[in-house]
This record gives C-alpha cells, sequence and structure tokens, in this order.
C-alpha cells in the first residue's frame, strides 16, 4: 500500500465509526473525559495540518486560523486551546465544517504526497495515522459513554463491535524467574514510550490464560466487594465512597436482574463475557478478594505468547514510567508521551475497539486508576 492509500484508509475509518450517529451525538461531552466525536474528528485533521502541512508542504494556507485554539489538545508548545471541559460547548465549528476541514486537508495532503517526501516526513505521517487510531478508540468509548448515559439507551447498532467480547479457556501459565528483555525491538512503528528495550528480573510468577468474567465478577458484588474497604486502595476506597460507585460502568440492576448498556443497548448481562469498564481501582480490589494479583506489565509481555489477548485493554500493577534510556523527541512533539508519564498505570494488550494493525505486545496504554469507560478488563496473577 502507498502511503496515499494508507493515509486514505485511516482517515476514512474514523468517518466510517461515526457513520452511525446522529448530528446531535457529535457534539456533547457529557463528562471531562469524553470528548465530542466532532472534536476527535477535527483534532485528528488538525494534528495533520499543524505537524505536517504547516511545516512542509510548500505555499499551504490554513483552512481557518482560529482552529489551532480549538483543536490543539495539549500541546503547550502549540499555544493557547479551549480548556478541556469546554469541548461539548462548542456549537460551532459545527459538525459540516468539521467534514470540509477534514475534505480539505485531505486534498492538500493528496497533493504534497503526490511530490514524494522525505523519511523524516514519512514517518511524522505515519506517526499521525497511529494518531488517528489512537483517536478512533477514543471515539468508540466516547461513542459508548454518550448514548449509554442518554436515559433511552440508544443503541449504536445490533452489528458492532462488543459482539466480539468472548471469553477463553480458563487456564495458568507459569513462568520461572530470571532475566528478560522487554520493550520495542524491531524495524516498524512504535510510540517512543517502548523504547528502550531492557533487562529486567522477574520472580516465578503464574498469569492466567483469560479474563476474568462477568459472572465471577458479580460473585465479587454478591460477596459484598463494594462494601468492605479492606480490599481496596485507600483512594480506590474514597472513589467508591464518593462516587456511590456499586458495580462496573454500564451496570444496572433492574427488578433484581442484572442488565448492561453495550452498544446493542440495554441488555441482560452476559455472564460469560470478559467483565469490562473496570477502574484500576476495581481490577485491584478484585484481585485482593481472590487473594492474587495484577501483573506488572513486565510479565504481562513476557507471558503473552501464551495466552489470547486483545479483546480488552489489560489492567497492569506497573505505574506509567520511562524505560531506561527513554527520550522525547525534539519540538512539540516531544509532549506526545512522555510528559504524561506521572501518577497513571499501564494497561497492557488492546482492545476490539482497537483498530487493526494497531497493537503490539509492547504498547503501553496509560490511563488514571479511576478512569473506566475505556474498553478495560481484568487478567489476575500470582
Ligand atoms: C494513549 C489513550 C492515553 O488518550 O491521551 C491521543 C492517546 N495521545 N492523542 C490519550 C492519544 C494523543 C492517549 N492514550
Ligand atoms: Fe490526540
Amino acid at each position: 500500500m502507498s502511503l496515499w492509500e494508507q493515509y486514505s484508509a485511516v482517515r476514512s475509518h474514523s468517518v466510517q465509526i461515526c457513520d452511525k450517529l446522529q448530528k446531535e451525538d457529535y457534539v456533547v461531552q457529557p463528562v471531562e473525559e469524553v470528548s465530542p466525536p466532532k472534536w476527535h474528528l477535527g483534532h485528528t485533521t488538525w494534528f495533520f495540518e499543524t505537524f505536517i502541512l504547516v511545516p512542509h508542504a510548500v505555499a499551504y494556507q490554513l483552512f481557518n486560523a482560529d482552529y489551532n485554539y480549538v483543536f490543539n489538545s495539549y500541546y503547550e508548545s502549540v499555544g493557547a486551546r479551549v480548556i478541556r471541559t469546554d469541548r461539548g460547548n462548542l456549537s460551532r465549528p459545527t459538525v459540516d465544517d468539521i467534514f470540509h476541514y477534514r475534505a480539505y486537508v485531505d486534498e492538500a495532503m493528496e497533493k504534497f504526497l503526490l511530490c514524494g517526501v522525505s523519511k523524516e516526513v514519512e514517518e511524522l505521517i505515519i506517526l499521525g495515522l497511529n494518531h488517528e487510531q489512537q483517536h478512533q478508540e477514543l471515539l468508540w468509548y466516547d461513542i459508548k459513554y454518550i448514548l449509554g448515559h442518554n436515559p433511552l439507551f440508544p443503541a449504536y447498532d445490533a452489528d458492532n463491535i462488543e459482539n466480539g467480547l468472548t471469553l477463553t479457556a480458563e487456564g495458568w501459565a507459569d513462568f520461572s524467574e530470571g532475566v528478560y528483555e522487554v520493550g520495542y525491538q524491531g524495524n516498524t512503528f512504535h510510540f517512543d514510550n517502548e523504547l528502550g528495550r531492557h533487562k529486567v528480573y522477574i520472580q516465578n510468577f503464574s498469569i492466567a490464560t483469560r479474563l476474568v468474567s462477568n459472572a465471577e465478577y458479580l460473585e465479587f458484588i454478591r460477596a459484598g466487594g463494594y462494601l468492605d474497604f479492606s480490599v481496596w486502595h485507600a483512594q480506590g476506597w474514597d472513589w467508591v465512597c464518593e462516587k456511590h460507585i456499586t458495580a462496573p460502568l454500564y451496570w444496572y440492576e433492574i427488578n433484581g436482574e442484572w442488565h448492561r448498556y453495550s452498544l446493542s443497548g440495554l441488555e441482560a448481562l452476559k455472564m460469560n463475557s470478559p467483565v469490562s469498564n473496570i477502574s484500576y481501582y476495581e481490577a485491584a480490589a478484585y484481585a485482593q478478594w481472590k487473594g492474587m494479583r495484577l501483573p506488572t506489565e513486565f510479565e504481562w509481555e513476557v507471558a503473552s505468547s501464551l495466552f489470547e489477548w486483545g479483546k480488552l485493554w489489560e489492567w497492569t500493577e506497573s505505574a506509567y514510567l520511562p524505560y531506561p534510556g527513554f527520550s522525547k523527541a525534539a519540538g512539540a512533539l516531544g509532549e506526545y508521551n512522555g510528559k504524561f508519564m506521572v501518577n497513571q498505570k499501564v494497561l497492557r494488550g488492546a482492545s476490539v475497539a482497537t483498530p487493526l494493525n494497531h497493537s503490539r505486545n509492547t504498547y503501553r496504554n496509560f490511563f488514571h486508576p479511576d478512569m473506566r469507560w475505556m474498553f478495560s478488563g481484568i487478567r489476575l496473577a500470582k
């Protein structure tokens, strides 16, 4: 596939994910972490405009000079921006304006690519495509949150990515202590946070070959897991008490029967599906209640060839920290990953919302421990 073909394929996938939405769905921001779908469509376009066309395409004219303020997410080097909590207050640019913006930038990218680009610019474009793929995954979380927090519980579509959430066979894989190597190795795309590859010493451990199911998680609820401070971290217990948390996100007990909102709408809880939309606090409390723990990201990586993964992101016990020798890129793109390496936990794997060709066993996803609108699940270790 030529670079232009790769570009078009990724760009049209974002639009395709949103195709089932109504215009009104594109605009709202029900909570801080959920961005309006139209914002994702604008921001990913802004990324190509700002980091590729403006610095590298001769005589490129901005689509609209005011868009930098609206679509800059967090790049201090690129200037002032709308505060994150206000993304849902923007009735303008309209959804149509943003589709015009996409078409304008895509046309400029096509012309630009036709002339041939340097290796360095090609790498930037591939970063832009991987960036857009990250936002495709975020689009799924946000669309599910927007529809799933509407009192009418509208379905996205009966045919949707969550239909792939099935469980594999139960079992354990055992590892002997020793020196293992972790981190990215190869010549394909990877994020800066997957480097440098380095050695770690791992003690004997066992890791589950499948994720925790809804049925198993329900046992934790029925045993009073959300009422027992002793299985929670202090911060987790504060979170449970302050937010009155009694079950995973999207779970509803209706006339004594557990239901769950999925992209198909509200349905009876599927006992044999992996529990999802779980915070780190809940994952860790569940593991504690079982007398086990979550794997570290290193245990996960060395064991990953022995189990099926990729349906849900898996919380690890590891803090999101730089690897030995980690270095940030020069300039604005140095802000991409490194500055978030504080107070977050690493998740490994991928999910049914992860686009094709966007997963590796060295991929380090990261979120704050109270976040659970992602497609996250639990794998146990001991
Ligand atoms: C890797 C999912 C935590 O949501 O900020 C999007 C992905 N980075 N734009 C995030 C990302 C830049 C990132 N996560
Ligand atoms: Fe982004």
